[in-house]
């Protein structure tokens, strides 16, 4: 009987290891840096089969480079980012980084949860953004590789401690990255706490998949499944009104270049010097859904986003200023990128008709975004 035990244990370790080398997607480790406080920082690359490259630090879970093809088969980099590790520690504005506690703006850095009040840093003029001063995107995650069969994972973990930020409970949260043989990047985020805390994590890299980080993203065809938006106030945070997009600069219900509407004399186009706001989804489910796609005529690269989320933030780059260095030749002008945030309404925590950011003991946060290329 032992025997059989043995052969079966023999067999498990033989099919796992088999698996492990039949992965056609590969992860290669190499060093990054050391940041200021001297930790070594280490870049992880996915490559698919295809030629897709995904690279990913453990430094803020920070996408630096993601190649994809273009319709001759060009592979390019399409996210912008820094060549080295302290432009991220000291002047990032959200490259490619995993955003949290609580992705996006809360009004004047205060909620309270069961009538019990908290105060978090006010980062971003008079409210709080991205999780504040040391946000998730400033901290180190532990990152295991693993292997499937047709594609590759990085799982990152990070233990944000009770009343880190200001935020109540102590908080365990697993990013996982898996990139497979179809150019699909699946992002998943899970965290549980043990005290009620609010969550809402998101990744925020930006894109321009022309390849070439000196054109503006303007000429990008961008969709949103998305029938009304959030309006903001002059500080960006949403007045509470869920306003339909139709006949306002901000219905892409059909594909439009970003730039069409963009320079309209709008007073929501002006709070955001562009497009800087959180669209409704549509059919809000379990499920993922498709949320928004975005095609550059000039590689014919196509991205789609599908998540589980209520939102997605569109944000077109309009802080860039041109005095960031680029990791290639030149600086990263105005509107150089657009990020596609998908994740709940900002400042939840203070909009009772908005969806809930909140998280219990006991309970488990699962939300998923999947980033997927093609060319057309
Ligand atoms: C988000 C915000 C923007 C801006 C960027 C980072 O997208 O909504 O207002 O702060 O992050 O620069």
């Amino acid at each position: 009987m032992k025997n059989i035990y043995f052969l079966l244990l023999l067999f498990l370790i033989f099919t796992c290891e088999n698996i492990n080398n039949m992965s056609l997607v590969t992860i290669e480790k190499q060093f990054f840096g050391e940041t200021l406080d001297g930790n070594e920082i280490y870049e992880y690359i996915l490559k698919n089969e295809k030629g897709m490259e995904v690279s990913v630090i453990n430094y803020g879970g920070i996408i630096t480079s993601w190649k994809a093809k273009d319709r001759d088969d060009n592979y390019q980099d399409i996210v912008l980012g820094f060549d080295n590790i302290n432009d991220y520690e000291t002047k990032n504005p959200y490259f490619g980084a995993l955003i949290g506690r609580y992705g996006n703006r809360i009004a004047k850095g205060k909620f309270s949860i069961d009538d019990k009040n908290y105060t978090l840093a006010t980062n971003n003029d008079e409210n709080h953004l991205h999780g504040g001063l040391k946000g998730f995107d400033k901290v180190i995650w532990n990152i295991e590789e693993i292997f499937h069969e047709s594609s590759a994972s990085l799982v990152l973990k990070y233990i944000s401690s009770d009343m880190e930020e200001g935020y109540p409970g102590n908080l365990n949260v697993k990013v996982i990255y898996t990139l497979n043989n179809n150019d699909e990047l699946i992002v998943k985020y899970e965290a549980d706490t043990d005290k009620t805390t609010i969550v809402n994590l998101t990744q925020h890299s930006y894109f321009n998949l022309s390849g070439d980080f000196n054109q503006d993203i303007l000429n990008h065809e961008v969709k949103i499944n998305a029938d009304s938006f959030l309006p903001v106030d002059s500080t960006l945070i949403p007045t509470g009104e869920k306003r339909e997009v139709f006949d306002t600069p901000f219905d892409f219900l059909q594909p439009k270049k970003i730039g069409r509407d963009i320079e309209m004399d709008n007073e929501q186009i002006n709070y955001g010097n562009g497009y800087d706001h959180c669209w409704v989804l549509n059919k809000h489910t379990d499920e993922l859904q498709f949320v928004a796609s975005a095609y550059d005529d000039s590689s014919g690269r196509l991205l789609e986003v599908y998540s589980n989320q209520p939102g997605i933030q569109f944000y077109t780059g309009n802080f860039l200023d041109g005095s960031l260095k680029s990791k290639y030749e030149g600086n990263y002008k105005f509107r150089s990128g657009f990020c596609f945030e998908t994740q709940n309404f900002p400042n939840s925590p203070n909009e009772h008709s908005f969806p809930s950011a909140s998280l219990r003991p006991g309970e488990k946060y699962l939300t998923q975004t999947k980033f997927k290329f093609s060319v057309k």
